[in-house]
């Protein structure tokens, strides 16, 4: 029997409580409202979901799908998974509910908790969160700007320094040829095993090979972006003009393909040098096939998604703007008053209080250790002229007032 005091959490998996996780919800409370503003309506979709749902979205040859599920038999004898990521459980409710057929424009965002069991590494998590938007009915490349603005006023907002890096994949019109010549000149070269397997399952994956040795021999490869459709080039040329007039500055990277099966066009990553080698801060693009491929009519479709905990190790909370403001009891009388006060002050105050008596010295103290900007207290003196008590622990300004004024 393992000693019950040493639970603990699973490697890579963390708890988020105090300065954490007042960061994460001062991160997804902005962000929604954001979202809001570009009109996203909010979204939930179960974390368990078919294990064949990501096969045939994200991909049996990517790494997601094919190392880092957690995947199990559940009690009814169903093959079912944790969610890896946010989008194919979306595009299952898309289909499951009809709305292809619906038509129209619908844009959903959503956060919640991912899981892929990867190498542990730092800014890599088994269970980590995104915050994402997905759009559907939208084929518009002013779209797919939209979508690039967002994200820049999500990471403006929180004062993050980002390179943004752009990729068009193609669509099912010049992606076949594009993977033949692909596959044609990858047959020629010597690649790490695991490239070896993907020039068969999948081989634009190949270009984005972590190994140095592989990407020395990588480096006369055909390009997608000289071999697009015209249609893709088309709309590829234009977002990039309405990138340049709206002031975002991105670096084309024609290896970009992304982790997952699943994108057509559009593709894109943003990029922090501040947090080590797992750099990439949110990924998206668009997935114009992936209604159908889950058996709804074809939609178009674009999204992104942020990851919330490599977001959160570069940005901080203004604790400057806040108020928080503590009520403390100095007597056993004032306790009940501490009380009525404390309920009315929480219907448009941050307030802090814990229904002890103690000393003066004591509660500042404690004020001060929780945070709070401004200090209430009343004791004996208090109660009998219908006074509080108040301290600004910034500018040390203190008061008495009449409880009433308060
Ligand atoms: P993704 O690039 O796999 O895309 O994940 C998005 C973001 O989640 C990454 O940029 C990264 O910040 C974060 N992330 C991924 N894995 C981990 C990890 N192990 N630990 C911590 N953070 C991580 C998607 O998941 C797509 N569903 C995005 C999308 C939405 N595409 C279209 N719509």
């Amino acid at each position: 029997m393992p000693n019950i005091k040493n639970i603990q959490s699973l490697r890579c998996m963390k708890d988020i409580l105090d300065e954490s996780s007042e960061l994460f919800t001062y991160f997804i409370d902005n962000a929604s409202n954001i979202a809001k503003r570009y009109g996203f309506s909010y979204l939930e979709t179960p974390i368990l979901e078919e294990t064949i749902l990501f096969k045939r979205s994200v991909g049996e040859s990517s790494d997601i799908v094919g190392k880092e599920m957690y995947q199990f038999i559940d009690k009814g004898e169903n093959d079912v998974c944790l969610r890896p990521e946010g989008t194919a459980g979306i595009v299952r409710m898309f289909v499951q509910n009809k709305l292809d057929r619906a038509g129209g424009i619908r844009k959903y965002f959503y956060h919640g908790p991912m899981f892929r069991y990867e190498r542990p590494q730092k800014g890599r998590l088994r269970e980590f969160h995104q915050f994402g938007c997905e759009v559907f009915g939208e084929s518009s490349v002013y779209e797919d700007a939209n979508i690039i603005l967002m994200i820049n006023e999500i990471l403006s907002f929180f004062e993050i320094d980002y390179k943004l890096q752009l990729n068009s994949l193609g669509c099912k019109e010049c992606m076949p040829n594009y993977k033949e010549n692909l596959v044609e000149h990858l047959n020629d070269l010597s690649l790490c095993e695991d490239c070896d397997r993907r020039i068969t399952t999948n081989p634009i994956r190949v270009l984005d090979c972590k190994n140095e040795t592989c990407q020395t021999e990588l480096k006369d490869a055909p390009k997608i972006t000289n071999s697009l459709c015209d249609t893709c080039d088309i709309d590829f040329e234009k977002l990039k003009i309405i990138l340049d007039k709206n002031l975002i500055s991105y670096e084309i990277d024609s290896n970009l393909v992304r982790g997952l099966d699943y994108y057509t066009k559009t593709a894109f990553e943003f990029v922090s040098n501040n947090i080590g080698a797992q750099s990439a801060i949110a990924g998206g693009g668009r997935y114009d096939r992936l209604v159908e491929f889950l058996g709804g009519r074809e939609t178009s479709a674009i999204g992104f998604a942020i990851g919330v905990e490599r977001l959160l190790e570069l940005i901080q909370v203004n604790k400057e703007d806040k108020e928080i403001l503590y009520i403390g009891a100095m007597c056993e009388d004032a306790i009940d008053t501490v009380f009525t006060k404390v309920s009315k002050k929480r219907k448009t105050n941050i307030v802090i209080t814990d229904y002890k008596v103690r000393g003066f010295g004591k509660h500042l103290n404690n004020a001060q250790k929780q945070g709070a900007t401004i200090v209430a207290l009343i004791g004996d003196n208090e109660l009998e002229s219908d006074t509080i008590w108040i301290k600004n622990i910034k500018s040390k300004e203190e008061q008495t007032l009449k409880i009433d004024q308060f």
